[in-house]
């Protein structure tokens, strides 16, 4: 995955605005008293609201707080949480009684500037991790920028993680950015030798880990439950030890890929074994587990050389304890391993809240560069999946070029589909452009669950602005934002031809996208005939001014227009550069006497017609090309491959 240039909260104008901030304020605490035990997590959050606060902003927070199942509950209402703030910032935090009801609305709307609003638990709507398009639509009205700061949370699509992005502009907190820094460099420009030390009871939670890391580290340790799997995939003899069967082949396949890339991959060489899982049982070392134990904990031995890898390390991550640490007499391994990667010189990171908790216990916690504050999400980071928190904010460069497939109505099996996009992402996972696949409407949910996590975006290629009503065999733009579809194209010369699409029902459905969360991608573009009488530029001027009448500007960095000659279209014929060039220069000039000249700045033009992996360099490369809508070009694993790839951040 290419690092995830996004912006930050010191990128964006908070000025006086109103500030939803995504925290996690998801804290331990006491089930009697109601206390809280732990306010790591509070305080975690202190600089980016102190920020805020300092930048005169209004800031309205809001966070889960354990799982409440039903509705609102006392017992997880975030009311300690305001209080223990209130003290932490030295400044009263209001709260709101519900979180986008009739008090949550007045109390944003009287928020002053330097003032701090929490809102109540955003679990207490289950429309939250349904990530529900119109929860997310009234949770952003309550505000004019979004913030998310919520490490925690970030590898969940949730509405108040993700959802909410596609109706305010989103930037990240700095608890994120420091997160992303810290792993980001480590996986991707590591100071080198570069040693994981991975750990857990089981090889199908870190699949995925070991896969993405063995392309990156130089030495990889394994150990804890998850070793003992290894060790029988390579025959030896493991007792009672725990073992996935099911995956003792996937593990094979590993220790191949290990091989093959030239990556140091340690197992245990000896083991603390005993005669039961439990606290009480006596410790033992042994090379050869003998058939009636079980091992509790990495030896002596292994610990030993271990810490000598880890000793040489210039980058350490660690993931999943060694052993058994909860029982003191299987802790050792654990420790051990801990102590070393305190002691040494690397960049350290811990993630994972197993061995995050194992440091903290231990004593280390102050010797090591970075403990993740998100266990699940810095394990997906490691993972090298797309975190959808993440992924939803603005990009540093809202100009990033848009590589988007448009496969018209091809494609529309849903095995074809899956099969085309299972290859595909390799193919384009380290991009650093955009990527999107506008698919047939037959395919959408497939492709949706084969991408997800991954960096490609899925496009409609069609909706109907109503929301519902008597239109035979239409799908509406409400329909595309409850399945999750993040971007629509509209307006496509196709569908003005055949399907008789106007400047008018263009901009509704631009609307009815925008109002649902759906980014749209809007086509425009003339005909060879209005190119030789020479009338395109009053032509696309009109298209533009049609497709954006009442569309606001602070909307617009949801939008892409996809400039699209119709003589070039499926022709083999493309505009020369200069010729694309030309009319992308003239749609921004366009933009910017219809808005501002800053907003046509920031905004995303793509060309379209013809574009294959020859002729992308030289379209890309045009000052006002942003990107390609892609045909024909994008049924091709290798040439779309290349295409999405051309762009070099
Ligand atoms: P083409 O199609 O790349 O096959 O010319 C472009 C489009 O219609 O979007």
């Amino acid at each position: 995955m290419a690092i995830m240039s996004k912006k930050t909260v010191e990128d964006v104008n908070v000025q006086g605005k109103k500030v939803l901030v995504r925290v996690d304020f998801n804290v331990p605490m006491d089930k009697d008293s109601g206390m809280i035990t732990d306010d790591k997590r509070i305080r975690g959050a202190l600089p980016t609201i102190q920020y805020l606060l300092d930048q005169q902003a209004k800031v309205i927070l809001v966070s889960h707080l354990g799982r409440p199942k039903n509705g609102p509950e006392d017992k997880f209402s975030m009311k300690p949480v305001a209080e223990r703030l209130t003290e932490l910032l030295d400044q009263p935090v209001i709260l709101a009684q519900d979180v986008i009801g009739e008090d949550a609305k007045t109390k944003a709307a009287a928020l002053k500037d330097g003032e701090v609003l929490m809102l109540e638990n955003v679990r207490f709507h289950s429309e939250e991790t349904k990530n529900d398009p119109a929860f997310a639509r009234e949770l952003a009205d309550l505000a004019e920028i979004y913030v998310n700061d919520a490490f925690g949370t970030a590898h969940r699509a949730h509405a108040s993680t993700a959802g909410v992005a596609n109706f305010l502009p989103g930037a990240m907190g700095f608890l994120i950015e420091k997160e992303l820094n810290v792993m980001g460099k480590a996986l991707n420009d590591p100071a080198r030798p570069f040693v994981a030390i991975l750990g857990g009871a089981k090889v199908s939670d870190k699949i995925g880990v070991i896969d993405n890391l063995l392309d990156k580290v130089d030495t990889l340790l394994i150990g804890g439950g998850m070793a003992y799997t290894f060790l029988k995939a390579q025959g030896q003899e493991i007792g009672l030890s725990l073992c996935e069967e099911d995956k003792l082949e996937l593990a094979k396949t590993l220790l191949d890929k290990a091989q093959e890339k030239g990556v140091e991959l340690l197992l245990p060489v000896d083991s603390v074994v005993a005669d039961q899982f439990s606290a009480e049982a006596t410790p033992e070392v042994v090379t050869d587990i003998p058939s009636d134990r079980l091992a509790m904990d990495i030896g002596p031995e292994s610990v030993k050389q271990y810490a000598a890898k880890v000793a040489e390390a210039k980058t350490v991550v660690w993931n999943g304890p060694m052993g058994v640490f909860e029982f003191p007499a299987f802790a050792e391994g654990t420790r051990a391993v801990a102590k070393a990667v305190a002691e040494s010189d690397a960049i350290s990171i811990i993630g994972g809240g197993d061995s995050a908790a194992a440091i903290e216990v231990l004593g280390f916690a102050d010797q090591v560069t970075h403990i993740s504050t998100g266990g699940g999400a810095s394990l997906e980071f490691l993972e090298g999946k797309v975190l959808p928190g993440i992924d939803a904010l603005l990009d540093k460069n809202p100009r990033r070029i848009f590589a988007a497939g448009n496969w018209k109505m091809n494609q529309g099996v849903p095995s074809e589909a899956v099969a085309f996009l299972k290859a595909l992402k390799p193919v384009v996972a380290d991009a650093k452009a955009t990527v999107a696949v506008g698919v047939p409407f037959t395919v959408i949910d497939a492709a949706l669950k084969e991408t997800a996590y991954s960096n490609i975006n899925v496009a409609a290629e069609n909706c109907h602005f109503e929301d519902k009503g008597a239109y035979t065999g239409e799908v509406s733009a409400k329909m595309l934002a409850y399945m999750g579809v993040p971007y629509c194209i509209i307006g496509h010369s196709e569908r003005r031809e055949y399907f008789a699409e106007t400047d008018e029902t263009v901009n509704k459905k631009a609307r009815a996208l925008l109002n649902w969360g759906v980014r749209p991608i809007i086509c425009c573009g003339e005909s060879l005939d209005q190119r030789e009488e020479g009338v395109h530029f009053d032509f696309i001027k009109s298209q533009i001014i049609g497709a954006f009448k009442d569309i606001p500007e602070e909307k617009l960095y949801l939008i892409t227009i996809a400039y699209e000659p119709i003589w070039a279209i499926g022709t083999g014929k493309t505009a020369t550069d200069e010729q694309a060039e030309e009319i992308c220069a003239f749609i921004r000039g366009v933009m910017a006497d219809l808005y501002s000249e800053e907003a046509a700045q920031a905004l995303r033009i793509q060309y379209g017609g013809s574009v294959n992996a020859k002729n992308v360099a030289g379209l890309f490369g045009m000052e006002n090309i942003d990107g390609g809508l892609v045909g024909g070009a994008s049924l091709k694993t290798v040439d779309f491959g290349i295409i999405c790839n051309t762009y070099q951040g």
